[in-house]
């Protein structure tokens, strides 16, 4: 895989923790770009739209009402193997399954309050970076 783009959010729970800075090191440490940031409250509009691909999901309603919790922080990480890259760094959905040293099993909670959210998969990256970054993908 050569350079890619992907959307991070810092969540709720990392936020209120004063981590945001911790956070955004790891992925410049590892080599990653941060190409656009922003920090807002998403109103449960916007949280249920950009989650809509987990409407079906039973944890759909719990997860769009905890991201509406706080201030996030929303990034576009550039670089080789963003993708992978952004996912080994943050490790698995459940911290309690996350290994060792990763984001996750650093800061996250539970599995709603799992410290970051990132790109699954290139046309998923796409579609969130336009979302929240309409302006990078003209
Ligand atoms: P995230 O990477 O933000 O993408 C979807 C989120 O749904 C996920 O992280 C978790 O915070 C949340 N979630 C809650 N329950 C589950 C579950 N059982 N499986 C996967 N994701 C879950």
């Amino acid at each position: 895989m050569g350079l890619e783009r992907t959307l991070s959010i810092i969540k709720p729970d990392a936020t209120k923790k004063n981590v945001i800075g911790k956070i955004l090191s790891r992925f410049e440490e590892a080599g990653l770009k941060l190409i656009a940031v922003s920090m807002k409250t998403l109103s449960p509009e916007e949280a249920g739209e950009f989650y809509a691909v987990h409407r079906a999901r039973p944890f759909y309603g719990e997860l769009v009402d905890y991201m509406t919790t706080g201030p996030v922080v929303i990034s576009v990480l550039e670089g080789h193997d963003a993708i992978a890259t952004n996912r080994k760094l943050m490790g698995a959905t459940d911290p309690k399954k996350a290994d060792k040293g990763t984001i996750r099993a650093d800061f996250a909670e539970s599995i709603n309050a799992n410290a970051v959210h990132g790109s699954d998969s290139a046309e998923n990256a796409a579609n969130e970076i336009k979302f929240f970054f309409p302006e990078l993908s003209r």
